[in-house]
């Protein structure tokens, strides 16, 4: 929590880099993907909260092949340039995910240390799958090797908020991906 008028929290809103409508095409594009990996068996859609909640909520609503969802938190601990593997579930999935088709949805990809540490995770638990989604991909900030299988939009290295992103818990709430900035 912080104190912050309203004026300097509107301030920070610097211009819109992704308007509603083209989410919404996005997420008509996430649906298509997921709806071709159905092959009879279950599909387990995975979000990592908070930021990736409204992505989720968006896809679950324009899939149409049988699917289930479930969350997790994951939080990645780095020091300096170490770029090992160390990431804490702190709440962890509800399923037992070796009889799914397992599909990660995720807000953003940065480092990339996130989703690495918790694709290597999930995949030593043996689903009959793994796909990862993510709605927005800044791969000039990769540190590790790691490529989702589907991006939808690649943007440049900058601050982003809205849709579920946030900026210190605030901004979740933009129907808009807006750049962040003084
Ligand atoms: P990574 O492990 O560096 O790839 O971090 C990914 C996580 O950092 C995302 O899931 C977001 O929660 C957060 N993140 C990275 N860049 C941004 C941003 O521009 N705005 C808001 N959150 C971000
Ligand atoms: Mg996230």
């Amino acid at each position: 929590m912080r104190i912050l008028t309203k004026e300097a929290y509107e301030s920070k809103i610097k211009s819109v880099l992704i308007p509603e409508e083209e989410i919404k095409s996005a997420i008509v594009r996430a649906s298509e993907y997921i709806n071709n990996l159905y092959d009879g068996k279950p599909i387990l859609l995975v979000s990592i909260l908070k930021g990736a909640f409204l992505f989720m909520a968006d896809v679950l609503r324009t899939v149409t092949v049988p699917c289930e969802i479930d969350f997790m938190v994951a939080k990645s601990y780095y020091s300096g340039t170490v770029s090992s593997g160390m990431v804490q579930i702190t709440m962890d999935l509800s399923h037992d995910v070796k009889d799914y088709h397992l599909v990660i949805l995720e807000d953003i990809v940065d480092t990339g240390r996130t989703l690495r540490d918790v694709v290597g995770l999930l995949k030593e638990r043996n689903p009959l799958s793994l796909h990862v989604i993510t709605l927005l991909d800044k791969p000039d900030r990769r540190v590790v090797d790691y490529t989702p299988d589907l991006s939808l939009f690649v943007i440049p290295d900058r601050v982003v908020i809205g849709y579920g992103l946030d900026c210190n818990e605030y901004y979740r709430n933009l129907p808009y991906i807006a750049e962040y900035g003084e």
